[in-house]
């Protein structure tokens, strides 16, 4: 089924008001993000203009981890209600785990990602980070875990990218990757939730995610292992989407594949996500990316890539996408935090290679410069996406 401008148009005003609602509950406004309370973070962790770049080659940074200086943490148990109360920032280092902590034993736990940035002009800018808080807590629900409310995760987020300021990248040489955690902590052994909750959140500076950098990835398209089904939990940020694939990432790699793109586990034949990002194709103007109908994450850069197409005059679906349309796309990029916009070179499916013509410009590069712009602040942030927290 094709869905017109003006229907995708809908989809996407409905999405921001199912948005706007959890927001409105939790937040406030978008306004408000932006005069969010200074952060609670001891003066000792503050860094001030004149504090140096910690010793990092930027010039060469892939997607590691780097441990940086601090972490924040939260608890929450039933003695108060399940209800996060104040957390704080403290030096990185080991949590303290029960062996019986419902994460560790049943997988309880949900993750985010989102990214901090440094400016020409030395400002600090993170990139929609209320919606970050918003997946968090429809995951929670999907998980039987309380969540923190939007404003302490986007507070929490932000006192993380400040404490560890120096190891945000210059301007241009990437990006600090911040990783909020939500699991269950509390000890457990028949099967129910846990009864306590800790909320961590830590950094990393990154660049490239994959090792190809820019360069055209290799798609092998997985027929045997799926990533999600129907009625499971694929439509959320769990932590039990992401140990299943790695066998099949593992096999692809060893093959000299970039990563690899899942089909639908009913039929094999739609194509749903690659394991670390979503995935788009291109067919004359219109981009088409797989509907979410609970196996396939609703990827915040999915999102803020198919607004921006839309105000460029791209025609922008969600829907089915069968393999062989895969096949016969004019382009095929993939969008995430951690990926950005990365363009498909080939695709490999039962032994067939599908090499795209890449000649420029590639419509994910108009995608991908004007996101990136949009970050940086070299034009105007006309959608309110970027919040200043220095
Ligand atoms: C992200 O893009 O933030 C992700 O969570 C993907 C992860 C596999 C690195």
């Amino acid at each position: 089924m094709l869905i017109q401008k003006s229907v995708c148009l809908r989809i996407l005003t409905r999405s921001s008001y199912h948005a706007s609602k959890i927001r409105a509950a939790n937040f406030g406004t978008q306004a408000a993000a932006s005069s969010l309370p200074e952060p609670y973070a001891p003066s000792s962790f503050r860094l001030n203009d004149n504090d140096e770049y910690a010793p990092v080659d930027w010039n060469n940074l892939g997607f590691g981890l780097m441990r940086t200086d601090y972490m924040y943490m939260m608890k929450c148990g039933n003695d108060e209600e399940f209800e996060f109360k104040q957390g704080e920032i403290s030096p990185y280092g080991n949590v303290e785990l029960s062996p019986s902590a419902g994460v560790l034993n049943y997988g309880q736990g949900l993750f985010e990602g989102t990214k901090a940035f440094r400016r020409v002009d030395g400002g600090i800018f993170l990139f929609r980070p209320e919606e970050n808080a918003i997946r968090m807590q429809i995951g929670a629900e999907r998980m039987c875990m309380p969540s923190p409310s939007v404003r302490q995760f986007v507070s929490a987020v932000k006192q993380t990218a400040l404490a560890n300021k120096r190891w945000i990248p210059p301007p241009g040489k990437g990006s600090l990757y911040i990783r909020p955690l939500l699991i269950g902590s509390g000890p457990v052994l028949g099967l129910a939730p846990a009864s306590e909750y800790t909320f961590l959140v830590y950094a990393s500076p990154v660049g490239n995610y994959f090792k190809e950098g820019t360069a055209p990835l290799n798609l092998y398209v997985e027929d045997e292992f799926h990533r999600a089904a129907r009625g499971g939990a694929g439509g959320v940020k769990t932590i039990t989407n992401y140990a299943p694939v790695l066998k099949a990432i593992s096999k692809a790699r060893d093959r000299g594949f970039s990563d690899v793109l899942y089909l639908d586990s009913v039929n094999k034949r739609n194509i749903e996500e690659v394991s670390s990002c979503n995935v788009f194709i291109v067919k004359g103007n219109t981009l088409s990316t797989p509907a979410t109908n609970g196996t396939i994450l609703k990827g915040i850069t999915r999102k803020s890539v198919m607004e921006i197409a839309y105000i460029l005059g791209y025609e922008v679906e969600e829907r089915c996408i069968s393999i062989e349309e895969l096949m016969e796309a004019d382009e095929v990029f993939c969008t995430g935090t951690a990926v950005g916009v990365a363009p498909v070179g080939s695709v490999t499916y039962k032994g067939s290679r599908i090499d795209y013509k890449l000649s420029s410009p590639l419509v994910s590069e108009k995608l991908y410069s004007r996101l990136i712009a949009i970050q940086n602040g070299v034009v105007p942030d006309t959608q309110r996406w970027m919040i200043q927290i220095d």
